[in-house]
């Protein structure tokens, strides 16, 4: 049986493995490798721990959630923020190698899922994906796994490990420091938090059927990935649409972000969601509102109307005159940029999406250069969420997390998932400020070009210090709501 459950994992993953390494030794140059992730991977010492613990191990200690109408303090976003930047203030050189493995692995993983989900078709309402919070959610349940299920899951991740080798499986612990250098090394961007451009915080509500324990070492193992976890219990088992309902409140309440997640696929018989919201704010130096809505073409018959932001300077830019399409960076803070990609013709965008989003975008950075442009784009408010057991599905895994899941290091009794949703809010203003480069004001001889995102385009939030995609989005309609 577990054959049979094994080899479609193989199949899936090869393609993925090997696009890993190859990037791995593009990186590396012609550098020989003991394994490029070795770093991510429990030492000999750890291991000899593991397998000989010298201690008895007295059985670990479990907590009941309070109900999810108990009284909880909200969010405070700045304070998350400081607890990221001071983290980041600690790394040293092998943690930032360590953030960069990561953020390698998390960004293939994002290609890999979001060709997923264009495939899945249209039935799903999103347009934004967060490769670190679906890696993370992955990482939390390899944490909370024993084999066979955990070393699926790390074979999912695209590092699988050796049979019987400790040493070339995933320290879930290092792997989700890493994760919190990522965050941190997006928002450690200006002194103070006035200067800042960027804001992100991520939030984990594990939602529970009542009388499931978790194990406190599990919980406490997620602060790296989410500094904010709310176990909460309530009943699952009878009017879902209720359930939803409260947990779409009790989360609003807590963070003041208005999400909306649908709650899918669940069964009666669930007993654990695990639910990751993601809240991104990205502030644009030197932008401003355009005075008066301004027209978006949805498509080439229809047009809505939409805040618009607009700002000159110099750019990096590429015109691709073979694939059709344009990419412009525009800096948000000193490591951090907003990819926006445009195909020529609107038409075009589902090709597009193809060639940039499904294998590795950072390859088409090569070609961008300074240019100067006026630039004119939405004002952007998004939601997007997906459950990653509909992926798990469409990776021909539907069983990974399903009842026969090996979980025991969650809870005592092994908990039946339902849910695991990662919701995205994705937030897009303007700053009035300095202009966005020094050259701006120099660059006024030269023609300015103007790029103007008034039709259906795509867009990533990368950081260079990491590496890592931290969003990969679709703007097919600005104004609606998902
Ligand atoms: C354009 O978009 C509108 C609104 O989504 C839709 O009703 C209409 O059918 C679309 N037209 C074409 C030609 O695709
Ligand atoms: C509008 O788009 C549709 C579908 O892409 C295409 O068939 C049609 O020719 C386009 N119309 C115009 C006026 O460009
Ligand atoms: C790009 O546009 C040119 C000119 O319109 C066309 O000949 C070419 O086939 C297009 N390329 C792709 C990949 O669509």
């Amino acid at each position: 049986a577990l054959g049979s459950a094994m080899a479609p994992i193989g199949m899936g993953l090869k393609a993925t493995i090997f696009c890993i390494l190859a990037w791995a030794s593009l990186a590396a140059g012609d550098r020989v490798y003991i394994h490029p992730f070795h770093l991510l991977f429990y030492t000999k010492n750890s291991c000899a721990q593991l397998e000989n613990p010298s201690v008895e191990t007295p059985p670990e200690p479990t907590f009941a959630p309070v109900p999810i109408q108990a009284k909880t303090s909200p969010v405070d976003e700045e304070s998350l923020r400081d607890q990221l930047v001071l983290a980041v203030d600690k790394l040293g050189i092998e943690d930032r190698l360590r953030a960069k493995q990561v953020a390698m692995i998390a960004n293939f993983l994002g290609f890999r899922m979001y060709k997923m989900l264009n495939e899945a078709g249209g039935t799903t309402s999103w347009e934004i994906l967060s490769p670190p919070a679906l890696f993370g959610t992955l990482v939390s349940f390899y944490l909370g796994s024993s084999d066979p299920t955990a070393s699926q899951l790390q074979a999912l991740l695209g590092v699988p490990g050796k049979e019987g080798d400790c040493t070339s499986r995933l320290d879930g612990k290092k792997v989700l420091s890493a994760l919190q250098a990522i965050q941190g090394l997006l928002v450690a961007q200006g002194r103070t938090s006035s200067q800042a451009q960027v804001l992100l915080s991520t939030v984990v509500g594990l939602f529970t059927a009542p009388g499931l324990h978790l194990k406190q070492s599990f919980v406490q193992g997620l602060a790296p990935f989410a500094p904010a976890i709310f176990p909460r219990s309530l009943d699952l088992s009878t009017d879902l649409c209720l359930a939803t309902e409260k947990i779409n409140r009790f989360m609003q309440a807590v963070t003041g972000w208005k999400m909306n997640s649908p709650l899918a696929g669940v069964s009666t018989d669930s007993s654990l969601l695990f639910n990751t919201y993601v809240h991104f704010q990205g502030k644009m130096k030197g932008f401003s509102l355009v005075p008066g809505p301004q027209e978006f073409w949805v498509n080439n018959s229809t047009s809505v109307s939409t805040p618009m932001l607009s700002g000159t300077g110099t750019f990096q830019h590429w015109s691709d005159p073979q694939h059709n399409f344009s990419m412009t960076r525009v800096p948000l803070g000193e490591s951090t940029a907003l990819l926006l990609i445009q195909p020529h013709c609107t038409s075009d965008l589902d090709r597009v999406e193809v060639l940039v989003f499904h294998h590795n975008l950072l390859t088409w950075m090569k070609n961008l250069s300074p240019r100067a442009i006026r630039l004119t784009l939405p004002q952007l408010e998004l939601r997007g969420s997906y459950n990653l057991q509909d992926l798990l599905t469409q990776a021909k895994l539907p069983t990974l997390l399903g009842a026969d899941a090996n979980l025991g290091k969650i809870s005592d009794t092994n908990p039946r998932v339902g849910e695991v949703l990662n919701s995205v809010l994705l937030e897009l203003k303007a700053v009035k400020g300095e202009q966005p480069t020094e050259s701006a004001q120099q660059s006024g001889s030269l023609e300015v070009l103007d790029v103007t995102l008034n039709s259906p385009f795509l867009f990533a939030i990368y950081e260079r210090h990491s590496g890592a995609l931290h969003f990969l989005g679709r703007v097919d309609n600005p104004q609606s709501v998902a």
